[in-house]
């Protein structure tokens, strides 16, 4: 279940907020202009081709795509096999994805499947997300994350 945790980023040691509530969730991150809420899962194969994924949401994808203007979208695989393959796979996306950065253009991420923590540091606060299967976070540009 998703759970959002805040600390004050000069003092981690006891967070201000923890919580699975999602209005709370929502409400918390509308403060930093970044959006949370939940898709509907579907179904999908075992082992599914990036095609796939974007067909089995493609409404909400076009949805989305027609509400904030975007025009790329990609799809983010690792799946924990133990193999050297995914060794390598996650070493980079922890050297990709770990290095605190901001950008120019929103980052909005849905999870079909697994889970993911985001952390986005502003206004004082490091706001932590874990997310789940269903669940979409929104990181406005310029937010550091
Ligand atoms: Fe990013």
């Amino acid at each position: 279940m998703t759970l959002l945790t805040v600390w004050d980023e000069n003092d981690a040691s006891a967070p201000e907020l923890q919580t699975r509530d999602a209005q709370v969730i929502t409400d918390v991150l509308s403060t930093l202009g970044a959006r949370f809420s939940r898709w509907p899962l579907r179904e999908l194969t075992a082992e599914p081709t990036q095609d796939e994924v974007l067909a089995a949401y493609r409404d909400e994808i076009d949805a989305v795509n027609a509400a904030q203007g975007y025009t790329l979208v990609d799809v983010v695989s690792i799946v924990d096999d133990e193999t050297p393959e995914y060794l390598e796979q996650a070493a980079t996306a922890r050297g990709k994805f770990l290095s605190e950065h901001q950008h120019d253009d929103d980052e909005d991420r849905f999870f079909a499947r697994g889970s993911g923590v985001f952390y986005l540091r502003a206004n004082g606060k490091v706001n932590a997300v874990f997310c789940e299967a269903g669940d979409v976070i929104s990181v406005p540009a310029n937010t550091t994350h």
